[in-house]
């Protein structure tokens, strides 16, 4: 399996063209960025880390009947997945206040969010990602009305499905990421899902083990990325 032309170069990721015209590669980088690409560092191993945990995760939404864009792993840093035609748009799923909910409507760290907090968040990092709403979406032609209830029925269902799977682990699903996008007509999860774009938390000490260590510079990233790795099964070469 060869990576064809470079299509985009992400903070976190470089995608590339696949062999078959429906197909994308993507190449899982040591790079780590926080604050809109402010903070930049690699961090060794981080590529091939993400990378399996990712191919975990997306299988295990797919065995649940979540449509994902992942087809299979070719390697320790590169994925094969289907090529969407991407939305612009971030949903994000909170079960716990901690970030910019935080930061934006002054509540505490931790305080449990029942139901879930769900939000759009505009994909533009010259904008620094500004929160949106579906009139928002719906105005300016980013997503239909149906896709707009399907991204948020899907992200409560992973929701769902994942906060089960950490809390096995002993690990609470404090928040996180999705995007999704559009493969003849019908939705499906696209992107990444790792400890870049969630956050978890020990259940017993609630020691952070996802980017906020990257954030926070509390050290010791990808030793929390393995061990959550280790705690869900997933298998790292
Ligand atoms: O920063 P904020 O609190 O809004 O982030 C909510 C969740 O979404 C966090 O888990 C964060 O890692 C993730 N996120 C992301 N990429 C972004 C914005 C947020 O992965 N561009």
């Amino acid at each position: 399996m060869s990576r064809g032309e470079q299509i985009y170069k992400g903070k976190a990721k470089i995608v590339y063209a696949g062999e078959d015209p429906d197909t994308l590669v993507l190449h899982f980088k040591d790079d780590t960025s926080a604050f809109d690409g402010e903070k930049v560092e690699q961090l060794a191993s981080k590529g091939k880390v993400n990378n399996q945990f990712n191919a975990f995760i997306m299988e295990h939404l797919q065995a649940a009947g979540v449509p994902t864009h992942f087809l299979h792993l070719i390697n320790d840093t590169d994925s094969l997945v289907r090529r969407l035609d991407m939305i612009p748009v971030e949903c994000v799923v909170r079960n716990r206040a901690a970030g910019s909910l935080s930061r934006r409507l002054g509540v505490e760290e931790g305080l449990i969010l029942e139901p879930p907090v769900f939000e759009f968040f505009l994909k533009n990092d010259a904008l620094h990602d500004p929160m949106i709403n579906t009139s928002h979406i719906l105005s300016f032609g980013w997503a239909s009305e149906d896709e707009i209830h399907a991204m948020r029925r899907w992200s409560l269902r992973v929701n769902m499905l994942l906060t089960a799977l950490f809390a096995a682990a002993d690990l609470i699903l404090v928040d996180f990421k999705l995007e999704f996008g559009r493969y003849e007509g019908e939705l499906f999860l696209g992107d990444e899902f790792s400890p870049d774009g969630c956050r978890l938390w020990d259940a017993k000490t609630l020691e952070k083990m996802d980017k906020d260590r990257f954030r926070r510079n509390l050290g010791g990233v990808v030793e929390a990325y393995v061990e959550v790795a280790r705690r869900l099964g997933v298998p790292l070469s």
